[in-house]
């Protein structure tokens, strides 16, 4: 639900998402808030009571708009606001969105929307991070192309997610493709090896390295093993 669904359908009707709406694994719509407006001007904002800058969002229209929705498909959706004053969006609550099987978000714009529909509706409130953007536009599309990503046919094998960052609570190992130089930069020996359990191994030790350079809050919550501790151990060892 956007003021705004042409900026939608041009970013999901690309690469991966575009794709897997084409072939039915995800459906997504782009719903005009105002062609639910009752305005004759079809306005859809108002000045903000009690004074202060910029339009805010008028209940009517948004309350119709998911009543409408709630309607044509014959129940009610998972209702997802995205403001930033939603609790930070993570891969662990990717995961379980993806799990349900219909999901309304709702983009705010302007300097916001009327409380009382936000107390009508109870949404999620979800922010994508701490700062501040024009519209709830990107923070929706940022979290539908999250879940999209996750429903079962959306990634081909070769897109698997198993490996990559946050996946297990680790930051990805570096990767490299062709050429085996760049300017004089040589992609790492063992990576040429043919070696499966030395890529492996490298691969896991990259990973927890990064994970403990830049993300060290990220280790409370891994899966480690012994042998893993022992790397991190190292690590520390190696800064004293
Ligand atoms: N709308 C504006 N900024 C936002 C943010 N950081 N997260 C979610 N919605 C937003």
């Amino acid at each position: 639900m956007t003021l705004f669904p042409d900026m939608c359908n041009s970013v999901l009707g690309e690469s991966i998402v575009g794709r897997a709406r084409e072939n039915g694994k995800v459906e997504i719509n782009a719903i005009d808030i105002r062609d639910y407006t009752e305005d004759k001007h079809r306005r859809v904002d108002d000045k903000p009571y009690g004074g202060g800058m910029g339009m805010i969002m008028q209940a009517q229209p948004i309350w119709d708009c998911f009543n409408s929705l709630c309607e044509k498909i014959g129940k009610k959706p998972h209702l997802i606001y995205m403001t930033p004053q939603g609790k930070t969006l993570t891969q662990e609550r990717v995961k379980e969105l993806s799990k349900l099987e219909n999901i309304a978000i709702l983009c705010g714009h302007y300097e916001g929307v009327d409380e009382r529909v936000i107390e009508a509706l109870e949404p999620e409130e979800i922010s994508i991070g701490d700062y501040v953007l024009t519209g709830g536009e990107l923070p929706a599309l940022i979290l539908a192309d999250s879940i999209s990503r996750l429903l079962p046919g959306v990634l081909s094998d070769d897109e698997c997610f198993t490996d990559e960052s946050h996946y297990a609570s680790l930051l990805e190992y570096p990767q490299y493709t062709h050429p085996s130089e760049w300017q004089g930069r040589e992609v790492p020996e063992v990576l040429l090896s043919g070696h499966h359990q030395r890529v492996e191994q490298w691969r896991r030790e990259q990973s927890l390295k990064r994970t403990y350079e830049r993300r060290a809050d990220m280790l409370e919550n891994a899966d480690l093993t012994e042998k893993d501790k022992m790397y991190i151990s190292s690590l520390t060892a190696d800064t004293k």
